[in-house]
């Protein structure tokens, strides 16, 4: 049984950041709701207690309050933000609206270093997003840090170890924030920090076998590192009893259904399902050419295919469970300063709308993971640098990269030149250092000349992009003559091509994707 800590939830939208920053330094964290029994937390054998920000004010009425006995375990206890007002108010100091909201950056200075503060400079800049403020101090604790607003944005009862601190030290605009996470956990707390990804995954294996108990799973199978992950920590799990389902929209790239199927099916011995609905996708989208369309009937259609699947798998066998490889998202983190983090939030792409026709329980092992903790979870799995670090696809796949029209002739163009980009994106070692690097079919005809003939043949766009969350990203700046090669290959030995055109734009204005 490893040390964990204990983070309570008082709605902040950084809660899954604490417990993003306790993993980072090796601890295990567990968030529980905010009224959590003080006797659960004692059973379970936390070593320690965060009580997170939160947007309500401990002053109004039916502001979310924890079980008072959290303070009478003699375990030690971080309150953030709303956190250090709820020890002012519940330990008999005072806590005032202040005339003045805090919020973005500011200078702490510290007064004290302690335990908690230890090994960091006098002053820090630090991030705070609060409206309330303590006006005195509980008995037996001390000021151990100022601002500019408040005389009391961080302080101490070392002797029950009690800690509590205005600002946000788990957002990365707290200078050394992680440092006082450190301090906390292994001065404060005696974790000794010998937790890893490995035990994640051995953990969620157990959670997953005593939720699932003998019952089945399915998993629409995308081959993007979310679901594969998802895949084989169910796999390691509950083997056979998971049945994955992967659809061939028409609109993969060259050879992605083959390596999906050699991969999952040959290698890690899945049972996987492949659907070839290609014909359905490509019927209904004749003619289409608007993007939104485009999208509409591929999301449409993707259900009805899945639903189908789901319907045969259920009469076969006990299949109660859909799993799903969401992610908290890691947007969240990089927040702009005087930014609205909810806001940032990039809608996912899961299948919505089907979970509750279909009557399935929702199972999603990964959704407390951070993108790059997802990757660390599929390299410990055994899963291939090719997946793991493969750039993002969307959904509706070349559907979005076709202009116009969408063809069978169109999208073996589309895949055979994207073929020779990403081929050599590897060769010259570009592929895992953009973000994304793909082409593009443009409705276009454009003369050219072959030998001696005259040519009226398409476009293609190659579109390399650089960017860390896909929020912005800006066209990668590649040497001239690797340039110069792709569009060599793709007008020789494409036909239908004679034409290559570099898209140089950034995003905003303009988007990754074409359409
Ligand atoms: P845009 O084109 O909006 O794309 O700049 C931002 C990122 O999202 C991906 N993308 C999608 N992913 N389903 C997905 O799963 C979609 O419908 C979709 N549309 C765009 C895109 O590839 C880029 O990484």
């Amino acid at each position: 049984m490893h040390q964990s800590v204990a983070v309570l939830d008082f709605g902040s939208q950084y809660t899954q950041v604490i417990a993003r920053r306790i993993r980072e330094c090796n601890v295990y964290s567990k968030i529980y709701p905010y009224d959590i029994k003080a006797s659960i937390l004692k059973e379970d054998g936390v070593q320690g207690i965060i009580c997170s920000g939160g947007p309500s004010s401990v002053l109004s009425k039916g502001a979310p309050m924890p079980d008072k006995k959290i303070y009478e375990l003699g375990i030690p206890i971080l309150g953030i933000c709303y956190g250090l007002q709820l020890m002012g108010h519940l330990l008999g100091g005072k806590v005032e609206k202040s005339s003045h909201r805090e919020y973005g950056l500011g200078q702490l200075t510290l007064k004290k270093k302690g335990k908690l503060f230890g090994g960091l400079p006098k002053s820090l800049r630090v991030w705070n997003s609060h409206g309330d403020r303590m006006s005195k101090l509980p008995k037996g604790f001390e000021p151990i840090g100022t601002t500019e607003n408040s005389e009391f944005a961080a302080i101490q009862d070392a002797d029950r170890q009690f800690y509590a601190i205005q600002f946000h030290p788990e957002v990365h605009h707290s200078e050394q924030g992680i440092v006082v996470i450190q301090n906390f956990l292994h001065k404060i707390c005696g974790c000794k920090g010998d937790w890893s990804m490995a035990d994640f995954i051995d953990e969620s294996v157990a959670r997953i076998r005593e939720t699932v108990g003998d019952e089945r799973v399915i998993l629409g199978l995308s081959g993007g590192v979310d679901s594969s992950v998802t895949a084989a920590l169910l796999h390691k799990a509950i083997g056979k009893q998971l049945t994955c389902i992967f659809v061939d929209n028409g609109l993969l790239r060259l050879n992605e259904r083959e390596q999906v199927k050699n991969l999952y099916k040959d290698h890690f011995h899945l049972d996987v399902r492949v659907v070839n609905a290609t014909k359905l996708f490509l019927d209904r989208l004749k003619g289409v050419t608007d993007p939104e369309r485009k999208r509409k009937i591929i999301g449409k259609a993707f259900i009805e295919v899945f639903e189908t699947e789901v319907i045969k798998l259920k009469a076969r066998g006990n299949y109660t469970w859909l799993a799903q490889g969401t992610l908290y998202p890691d947007i969240i983190e990089s927040v702009p300063i005087g930014g609205n983090p909810a806001a940032l939030i990039k809608s996912h792409h899961n299948v919505g709308g089907l979970p509750k026709r279909m009557k399935l329980k929702i199972l999603e092992p990964v959704n407390e993971l951070f993108k790059d903790e997802v990757r660390k979870v599929g390299e410990a799995l055994g899963l291939p640098k090719e997946v793991i670090w493969r750039q993002p696809f969307p959904g509706p796949g070349l559907g979005v990269r076709v202009v116009g029209p969408i063809t069978r002739r169109v999208l073996d163009i589309l895949r055979k030149a994207d073929a020779i980009l990403h081929e050599e994106m590897m060769a010259g070692g570009y592929y895992y250092k953009v973000w994304q690097s793909f082409c593009v079919f443009l409705p276009v005809k454009t003369v050219g000349v072959m030998g001696d003939e005259r040519t009226y043949d398409n476009v293609i766009a190659l579109r390399i992009v650089e960017s860390v969350d896909a929020m912005t990203a800006d066209w990668a700046r590649l040497p001239h003559d690797f340039l110069g090669r792709i569009s060599n290959r793709i007008i020789n030995e494409v036909a239908g091509v004679n034409r290559v055109v570099l898209d140089i734009s950034s995003k905003p204005p303009g988007t990754i994707e074409w359409e």
